[in-house]
């Protein structure tokens, strides 16, 4: 988009507020007026709903599918009631996760009526953490972390799960998620976590404007979390990881650095390299607000998600959260006026490249992975070997796998930071590569040769998941554009 001759008005009105710190891409709104009160702490949306029917009704719909093909990437829940597997999209997670929970299921978002229902179904390992698992699943998590302190955190998943009343058992983000009761306004109810995070990096959340509000309400879940252990494994508390970072600059070197230093954080054991490892879940907002075009030119998670939308009289946020693939790029047309066609295009280009890297990268660190089980089984067999080489390969093991993890975890294929996403899978591929040669240099220096190239049985790790059977059927072919592999992805048929 350029500034000058093709701004629209919708645009111009987005800086001018913006300048002022007021919300953004906002066109006149027509005010619903509805005398009813909302008192404070209700949870009931239906309650909510009485006061704000239009938003209310959007809300619901996020239970929809979605239409079919309208995105290459974020499939998500289609018309056909699919869901995407994302292990056998990318079979190197397979191998990379294999050993808890993440190796066992993994599927692509759906829409926000889901995400409780989706913990009741997933396979029971992936809330094998306990209650804390709920801290993005229910507005109630904020009362009973408040209330049962570290029970909250420890006790299994369903007994927490069991004191949400029963009404509300299958319940997503709701409204007191993100507004205040009184003015509607927006606010952030997850203290326990997000507002500490925020002060780790010395910003006071009374001073964010109404416009970075509309990404922060996202970034109460949509942030990578790590959840803190006791010597016994118990869960005790979660943390944001972005200790030594700085507001909009939230590094995935300083995210690297905060975890890998924090034993307590170390959740689980990698099968393949026996190593007890940390883990990251979708940094939409720290790629996102991470200096990317988006964010230096004052656009918000909701600018792209919630875009205004009319419904009968009114012009309210759209809030039926979802990709703007799926929306046909309408809200990206609230600022730009190329066609829908030309902003799909550049989406899905930017995607298709991000993958070639993704992919690149994943398979280079699974590469280093199963040469380290090498090293564990000639070490095992009592042969020698250069600590030296060994050290220096484990750490840039760790580095790079950290690096494709956080990209592969990021839900919006690179488009939220196009270059900070080929920046730090190119860092992901030097460090895979460099540890890939090392381990090969000690392995020959030990005695054990090892081949051209290196068998990494990805159908053992697609195909032994653990002890529930899931569900999936091998149907959907894809063709890999970058013929690092063709394969069969999984998918799973839903009610
Ligand atoms: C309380 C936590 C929470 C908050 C707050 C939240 N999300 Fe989500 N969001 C989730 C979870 C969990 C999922 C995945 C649901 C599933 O797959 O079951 C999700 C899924 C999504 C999806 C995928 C939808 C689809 O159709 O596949 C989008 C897009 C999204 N969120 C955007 C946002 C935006 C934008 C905001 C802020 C306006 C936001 N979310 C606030 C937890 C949250
Ligand atoms: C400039 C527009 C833009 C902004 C700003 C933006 N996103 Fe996105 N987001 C996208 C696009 C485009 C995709 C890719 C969707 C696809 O491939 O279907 C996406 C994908 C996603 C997805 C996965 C959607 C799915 O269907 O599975 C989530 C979740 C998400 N974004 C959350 C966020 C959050 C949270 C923020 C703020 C921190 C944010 N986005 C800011 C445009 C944006
Ligand atoms: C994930 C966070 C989130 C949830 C959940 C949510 N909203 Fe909103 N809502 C927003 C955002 C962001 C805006 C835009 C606010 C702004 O720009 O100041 C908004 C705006 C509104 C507005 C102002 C008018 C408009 O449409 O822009 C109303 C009224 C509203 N929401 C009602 C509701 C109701 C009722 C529910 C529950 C059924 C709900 N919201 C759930 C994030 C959310
Ligand atoms: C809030 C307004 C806003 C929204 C919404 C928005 N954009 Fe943009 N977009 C901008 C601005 C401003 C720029 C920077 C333009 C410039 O300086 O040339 C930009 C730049 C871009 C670029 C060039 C990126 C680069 O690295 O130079 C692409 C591609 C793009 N937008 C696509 C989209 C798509 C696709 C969507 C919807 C998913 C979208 N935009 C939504 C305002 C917006």
């Amino acid at each position: 988009m350029k500034w000058t001759g093709r701004c629209t008005w919708v645009w111009c009105t987005v800086m001018g507020l913006a300048a002022l710190g007021l919300s953004g891409c906002q066109p006149p709104k027509s005010e619903q007026v509805r005398p009813v009160k909302i008192a404070a702490g209700e949870m009931d949306p239906a309650a909510w709903g009485k006061a704000y029917p239009v938003e209310y009704e959007l809300w619901e719909r996020t239970k929809e599918p979605t239409p079919a093909g309208k995105s290459k990437y974020k499939r998500g829940f289609d018309a056909d009631r699919i869901t995407y597997d994302k292990l056998s999209e990318f079979p190197f997670m397979a191998l990379l996760f294999s050993g808890w929970g993440f190796g066992v299921e993994y599927n692509e978002p759906r829409g926000h009526a889901y995400m409780l229902i989706d913990q009741l179904e997933i396979d029971p390992s992936r809330v094998g953490a306990g209650g804390v698992c709920l801290t993005c699943k229910t507005p109630y998590a904020p009362k009973f972390e408040k209330e049962m302190g570290i029970d909250y955190y420890s006790k299994p998943w369903k007994e927490v799960h069991a004191a949400i009343p029963k009404e509300h058992q299958e319940l997503g983000v709701a409204c007191v998620d993100c507004h205040h009761h009184e003015d509607m306004s927006l606010k952030i109810s997850r203290g326990f976590t997000l507002v500490k995070a925020l002060e780790t990096m010395g910003k006071d959340p009374e001073t964010l404007s109404n416009q970075e509000m509309r990404s922060i309400v996202c970034a109460q879940c949509h942030v990578t979390y790590n959840i803190k252990k006791s010597k016994e494994m118990k869960s005790v508390g979660i943390y944001f990881p972005w200790h030594g970072s700085q507001w909009e600059n939230i590094s995935v070197e300083n995210i690297i650095r905060q975890i890998r230093n924090d034993p307590s954080v170390a959740e689980w054991k990698q099968k393949v390299t026996g190593y007890k490892l940390a883990f990251m879940r979708h940094p939409e907002y720290e790629l996102f607000s991470k200096e990317s075009v988006h964010w230096k030119a004052g656009a918000s998670c909701a600018d792209c998600h919630m875009p205004y939308t009319k419904v009968g009289v009114h012009k309210v946020s759209d809030h039926r959260v979802t990709s703007p693939l799926k929306n046909d790029m309408k809200a990206c047309m609230q600022c730009h006026t190329e066609s829908a066609e030309w902003l799909k295009g550049q989406v899905t280009t930017i995607q298709d490249r991000t993958v070639s890297l993704m992919l690149r990268a994943g398979y280079a660190t699974a590469t280093a992975a199963k040469l380290i089980e090498k090293v564990h089984a000639a070490q095992g067999s009592g042969k020698l070997l250069n600590e030296e080489l060994y050290g220096q390969a484990k750490d840039y093991y760790e580095e790079a796998f950290y690096r494709s993890l956080y990209v592969g975890a990021e839900n919006s294929v690179g488009f939220h930071n196009p270059t900070e996403v080929m920046r730090i899978l190119g860092d992901a591929i030097a460090f895979a590569t460099k540890a890939e040669g090392l381990l090969r240099q000690a392995l020959t220096q030990a005695g054990e040769p090892v081949p051209l190239m290196v068998n990494l049985e990805l159908d053992k790790y697609l195909d032994d998941r653990g002890k529930k059977k899931l569900t999936f059927q091998r149907e959907v072919e894809i063709k890999d554009p970058f013929g690092i592999q063709d394969r069969l992805t999984l998918v799973r048929h839903r009610d």
